[in-house]
């Protein structure tokens, strides 16, 4: 299968997987009364399907000689620290500061999937 289509719905398939895991997030922190042990599940669910999608898109990156590779790469590694420091307040019972995690994690990953995916699918698709 060519780069260009296994990044576009590979990549569109674990973006929606993290959506998913995002908007569950979501749904349990708003609950009455949340379940500490169901989110910080969530919480490492949401980071470590982040993570797998990083790592796929960055061996994708190195196999095509993407030339944005490092700025694509400084991005994942922010958005992978928000999560670790959302977690990190999380567990040491500051949920006040976490309220918002889903949907200020979802702006960051859309903000950078206009700026950095779709630059990254232009030139997959660009190649022969
Ligand atoms: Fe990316
Ligand atoms: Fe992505």
């Amino acid at each position: 299968m060519p780069a260009a289509h296994a990044y576009t719905s590979d990549n569109h398939d674990e973006h929606l997987d993290m959506e998913t895991v995002g908007a569950h997030l979501a749904a349990l922190m708003a609950e009455d009364a949340p379940d500490r042990i169901l989110i910080a599940q969530s919480l490492s669910l949401l980071k470590a399907s982040a993570l797998l999608h990083f790592a796929h898109e960055e061996a994708l990156m190195k196999e095509a000689n993407y030339p944005n590779l490092f700025h694509h790469r400084r991005s994942h590694n922010y958005i992978a620290n928000e999560i670790s420091v959302f977690i990190s307040a999380f567990v040491s019972g500051r949920e006040a500061t976490t309220n918002d995690i889903w949907p200020h994690l979802k702006a960051t990953l859309d903000a950078h999937i206009i700026r950095h995916d779709n630059d990254l699918a232009s030139f997959l698709n660009t190649k022969p």
